[in-house]
């Protein structure tokens, strides 16, 4: 999660990816694969051009990215359908919250299959470095309601009230004591904020900003999901140690799958957690929020160093999270890792 790596952490890597690449054929080719685009120049080059296509915030390139993301909403519904029976037990109209919503992808897909949908928005402000909304008339639009926050700075939410917040800390003025849309319950949260290159932060977030957007989405939307209503992640490689904790706990109190577009970002280890049928009233669910404040509250007031010796990982946790959990991760990560390995092997850079 951070972005250098600790020798803990590399160690932890090093533990699963040896278990997997004994066990998933699909993941030792993944590994194959990536080592050879590593080695290749053009691998660079292409993935600096992909990120310079992204920053670049022009209304065209906006536009591109937007149906993108419409593109990836609907290959999504129509490979987990979490959309369009996002209600249909309660015979109701959904209410969705879309948390990192710009530009919009995963709404516009929501609204074409439910016109009586209710949407919830919450992405970070345009002059903080965020995207623009670009769903159609949606200001005019009754049915959308947008917050534009920093979800990661959302205190309260948290349960670190801002009142408690030491005055010297580098973000005292960017704490926010506002719960968006308290009160209000969903049927489905997409939490599909990712950090963007362009917002800029204090120095103590660099390193720990992935954590920190997962963390607080999965807040913002347990504390807000109906039971048995749905989630979807967005993530980094199942076989990173804390994706596949994350996968794991979910696999506690609801039915999990990921997805991974096919067209769209194959080459990327990202890919998305379809979490259905919640189960808010389980104690695993409210224990999984009580841990996710605290690794929260661990990343945005604890030091560099502090941090990573509290969150030392121990090979026996490792080996009981591999033991307990290795064959269902893989299992659930083969379709994930086989559209990477599909993507990387028909990529320019590794064509023969
Ligand atoms: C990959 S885009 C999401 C695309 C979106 N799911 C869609 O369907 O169009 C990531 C979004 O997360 C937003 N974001 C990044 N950091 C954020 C933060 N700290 N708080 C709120 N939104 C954030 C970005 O501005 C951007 O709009």
């Amino acid at each position: 999660m951070r972005g250098n790596s600790t020798p803990n952490e590399t160690s932890v890597s090093a533990t699963i990816a040896q278990y997997l690449v004994e066990h998933s054929p699909t993941f030792k080719e993944l590994t194959n694969l990536r080592q050879k685009g590593w080695k290749t120049a053009e691998g660079d080059r292409y993935f600096e051009n992909r990120r310079a296509q992204s920053d670049n915030a022009d209304r065209k390139q906006a536009q591109r990215f937007f149906n993108m993301t419409c593109q990836i909403g609907e290959e999504m519904d129509r490979k987990t359908s979490v959309i369009t029976f996002a209600a249909t037990d309660r015979g109701l109209s959904p209410r969705v919250l879309d948390i990192g919503m710009a530009p919009g992808g995963f709404t516009e897909t929501v609204l074409r299959k439910h016109c009586d949908a209710t949407i919830r928005g919450i992405t970070l402000p345009l002059e903080n470095g965020g995207l623009k909304v670009m769903l159609p008339r949606w200001k005019a639009d009754p049915r959308v309601i947008v917050e534009f926050l920093d979800v990661t700075m959302l205190a309260d939410e948290m349960g670190r009230p801002t009142t408690s917040i030491p005055t010297v800390h580098p973000d005292i003025a960017n704490f926010s004591s506002n719960r968006p849309f308290q009160g209000e319950n969903f049927d489905l949260v997409f939490c599909g904020a990712t950090a963007q290159r362009a917002h800029v932060r204090a120095d103590y977030r660099e390193s720990q900003e992935r954590l920190r957007l997962a963390t607080s989405q999965l807040v913002v939307a347990l504390q807000r999901l109906r039971d048995h209503g749905s989630l979807v992640l967005v993530m980094h490689k199942p076989e990173a140690l804390y994706t596949a904790e994350i996968i794991r706990t979910f696999t506690r109190f609801s039915n999990v799958r990921l997805f991974k577009p096919r067209k769209k970002h194959a080459v990327r280890s990202s890919f998305y957690m379809v979490a259905t049928s919640v189960d808010m009233q389980s104690k695993e669910t409210q224990s999984a929020i009580l841990g996710w404040k605290k690794q929260w509250e661990n990343a945005t007031f604890q030091s560099d160093d502090a941090l990573s010796a509290s969150s030392r990982v121990s090979e026996d946790r490792v080996c009981e999270m591999l033991a307990e959990f290795g064959l269902q991760l893989i299992k659930l990560a083969t379709p994930v890792w086989r559209t990477q390995a599909d993507g990387l092997r028909s990529a320019p850079f590794l064509k023969e």
